[in-house]
């Protein structure tokens, strides 16, 4: 990163993009000292890539359904993320699998939020497999991404209760908003240089993380 410029973040998305505004709020309010300098997106058309455009923010469609493999999709996504010279790149609701052509290049420079506490329910319809599983509190985990899917390194969760009632999407809801807090504040760890991926750990100011990775809670 260099010292004169903020470190540029991409964010990738497929859809609603809240995360992803999430984002540009802490950019621009300066609690994330860093610039988006490019949002990609694998779904045309979608709100998070309005949501791009209305703050300045340059923006490109690679859509999956235009490559044969995994492989040449995630090489097209890696030459865009160097044509931007990307320090960072940041999965926002992204909602594909990953293959080494993307993960070996940006290793140790690939965060992803996944809407459980991992290493609970990886995958799909985690909120549905909470309630199911009739567990009293659910949450989110910001993680690096390694080639293990929602495998990777915690670096910070957040747990919200479960409410009696509770739909999939209510409780959804609400883990979004912690979500929305704890996404930026670990770009904000990596972007100040006190997180580091080191091994098959993150480590936070020389410090490795527990293997859930930090609990916040709000001070
Ligand atoms: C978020 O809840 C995020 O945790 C989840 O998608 C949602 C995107 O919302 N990600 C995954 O499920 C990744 N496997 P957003 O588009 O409003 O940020």
């Amino acid at each position: 990163m260099s010292t004169t410029e903020q470190p540029r973040l991409a964010v990738l998305i497929s859809g609603r993009g809240s995360n992803l505004q999430a984002f540009i709020d802490a950019c621009a309010s300066g609690a994330l000292p860093a610039q988006i300098s490019l949002v990609i997106s694998n779904n045309p058309d979608v709100a998070g890539l309005q949501r791009a455009e209305r703050a300045g923010i340059p923006t490109t469609c690679i859509n999956h359904r235009n490559y044969d493999s995994r492989e040449a999709f995630d090489a097209a996504l890696v030459n865009e993320l160097h044509a931007h010279d990307v320090d960072l790149v940041i999965l926002a609701g992204f909602m594909r699998i990953l293959t080494p052509v993307l993960i070996e290049p940006y290793l140790g420079r690939l965060l992803n939020i996944h809407p459980s506490l991992l290493p609970k329910y990886p995958g799909l319809n985690t909120h549905q497999r909470a309630l199911d599983a009739g567990d009293n509190e659910a949450g989110a985990t910001v993680h690096f991404v390694t080639p293990e899917l929602d495998g990777g390194p915690p670096i910070v969760q957040a747990r919200v209760p479960v409410q009696p009632g509770d739909s999939a999407d209510s409780l959804a809801a609400r883990v979004a908003e912690q979500e929305h807090i704890i996404y930026p504040l670990a770009a904000r760890w990596f972007v100040e240089g006190r997180l580091l991926l080191s091994g098959h750990r993150a480590t936070l100011d020389d410090t490795p993380l527990p293997p859930t990775g930090v609990q916040y809670s709000p001070e």
